[in-house]
């Protein structure tokens, strides 16, 4: 786990109608990305340009949620969540991700991420669910595809009606990302 430091915890506001775009080869290493994730990353294009992706992690963001990233795209499968990322002045900013496979001729070539600015209230929630995901303190649940998900046999939450996985059922905190990803 790369381990970026240092870290201000002063939060970057940037502009709501910004989509923070990059792009990488299948290994995470970064191919392109537009002005508005330049811009806000705090680096220049030549210095995100060939660099893996963890260049721009923050130390706050548990490696559970990676884990849960990569196997999701390694699947074929899109992925979302709120993620913070570290500046390279230390400072960070919010957004609500979303990854997906490039498929060329039936093939994934690389990988495609998306992001734009989450509500205030889902950051505050996801803060403290990833806080719990990183003290270990998560009991049966876990993340899936982004999601909040009962992994263990315990509880009686039944079935998601939309996909196969047990989703937790009154959560002390709420999920990463607000609803099932699978539509029903
Ligand atoms: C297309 C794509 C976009 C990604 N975007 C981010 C990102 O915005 N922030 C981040 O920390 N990791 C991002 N990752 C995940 C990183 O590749 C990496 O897994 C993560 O930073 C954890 O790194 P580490 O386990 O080596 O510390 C992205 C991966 C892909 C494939």
């Amino acid at each position: 786990m790369r381990n970026n430091q240092p870290v201000t915890q002063h939060e970057y506001d940037f502009p709501a109608a910004d989509m923070l775009v990059s792009a990488t080869d299948l290994s995470g290493n970064i191919k392109y990305c537009n002005p508005a994730f330049v811009e806000v990353s705090g680096y220049s294009r030549e210095e995100l340009i060939g660099q893996p992706h963890n260049l721009i992690r923050h130390p706050d963001m548990p490696s559970e949620a990676f884990g849960d990233l990569w196997t999701t795209i390694r699947s074929g499968r899109p992925w979302t969540a709120l993620v913070k990322n570290r500046r390279k002045n230390g400072d960070h900013y919010w957004v609500r991700a979303n990854v997906t496979p490039v498929i060329e001729h039936g093939k994934a070539v690389g990988y495609l991420s998306v992001r734009v600015k989450p509500g205030r209230d889902e950051v505050e929630s996801v803060s403290k669910l990833y806080g719990r995901i990183r003290a270990g303190a998560m009991g049966s649940l876990g993340l899936r595809e982004g999601a909040l998900v009962r992994t263990g046999l315990a509880g009686n939450s039944g079935n998601c009606r939309a996909c196969r996985w047990r989703h937790a059922s009154r959560l002390a905190m709420r999920p990463a990302r607000w609803r099932c990803l699978r539509p029903g």
